[in-house]
């Protein structure tokens, strides 16, 4: 087993999961605005010390995904961020794509930019500690003309261009094609659109040479969008997300990490649960977890709002859900072993 390989797995050690601190500069600031925090380098250092200097998440955490700018910061204990997780034994991962531009032949879908200096900026990165890498594309879904085969070409040949880079750098990546929530669709159009994605996607990572061992596959749940006003129920998401899933991913990659993807932290969880055991039903050949943002921030940026006097609040309310997440993990474990 290669180096990366064991890294990329050690990933889904049971009970753990990623954390994905890695919002640029302008979503940190929409974020942390919609709490009435003021942000500046300083307020978005503070945000990321909320989260990565918390009291005992190495019992929960197996990565956390940085931006640029958090990688060579440092935490109230005085240490870079990259630094002090790796010694709590959490992979420090860094988001290497540079955002989004409108895709000329279909203006109202986005492609992922960051191929044209990526070479170089994976070497400083991996300098400074990071030791895995996320792309994210976004596929976005209006009635049957959304998403066009185009857009999903173009943006799987980008992830599939980085994924190589990234191993090629000595470095695991984390391939995320992120299919929205937002929109009127029902979730089976949901379904049917990750699983045409994924498809495109896989065919795009077998064309450019991509080890499939060392990759991590990261997704969006099957779900309504987030117009219709309906509530699936996790058994439902579990259905079609695993479906997806089972008939367009192959089983040689080294795990799925879900997003939250603007679900309430409860959704988030609760649908994990139901994936997680469907999995089991279903035989789904690689491990899962969760590589959530939002789901996992909220509850405590609600608390904090920036106030040095709430962060124990905070990080209480953070490793609540963090506990949370692990015990759904942990009950999947368990029912593989009985
Ligand atoms: O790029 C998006 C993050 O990796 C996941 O964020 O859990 O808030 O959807 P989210």
């Amino acid at each position: 087993m290669t180096d990366l390989v064991a890294t990329a797995r050690s990933f889904f050690e049971p009970g753990k999961g990623i954390l994905a601190a890695d919002e640029s500069v302008a979503t940190a600031t929409t974020r942390l605005a919609s709490y009435g925090i003021e942000t500046g380098p300083e307020m978005r250092r503070a945000f990321r010390n909320l989260f990565c200097d918390a009291e005992g998440i190495e019992a929960y955490l197996s990565g956390v995904i940085f931006f640029s700018e958090t990688l060579l910061e440092k935490g109230d204990d005085h240490v870079r961020f990259p630094k002090s997780l790796a010694v709590r034994g959490i992979h420090p991962g860094i988001k290497v794509d540079l955002g989004k531009e409108p895709f000329p032949e279909s203006p109202k879908e986005m492609i992922t930019k960051g191929l044209i200096d990526l070479s170089e900026r994976l070497v400083s990165y991996k300098k400074a500690g990071a030791v895995f890498t996320k792309w994210r594309a976004v596929i976005r879904i209006e009635g049957d003309k959304l998403p066009s085969a185009q857009a999903l070409h173009e943006n799987a040949k980008r992830l599939a261009s980085y994924a190589r880079e990234a191993q090629m750098a000595g470095m695991v990546p984390i391939v995320e094609p992120e299919v929205l929530l937002e929109g009127t669709h029902s979730r089976k159009k949901s379904r049917a659109v990750i699983e045409e994605t994924m498809q495109t996607l896989f065919s795009m990572l077998a064309e450019h040479s991509v080890d499939r061992a060392s990759l991590i596959l990261k997704t969006s749940m099957a779900l309504s969008g987030d117009r219709t006003g309906k509530k699936d129920t996790p058994e439902e998401v579990a259905e079609d997300t695993l479906a997806a899933l089972m008939a367009s991913v192959p089983q040689q990659i080294a795990g799925v990490v879900f997003l939250s993807g603007g679900q309430s932290p409860d959704q988030a969880t609760d649908n994990l649960a139901a994936i997680t055991k469907r999995a089991q039903e279903f035989g789904a050949p690689w491990p899962l977890t969760f590589s959530y943002a939002r789901a996992l921030q909220e509850e405590a940026l609600a608390l904090w709002r920036g106030k040095e006097e709430n962060v124990p609040a905070a990080r209480e309310a953070f490793l609540a859900r963090l506990q949370k997440l692990s015990a759904v993990l942990g009950q999947s474990v368990e029912r593989m072993l009985a």
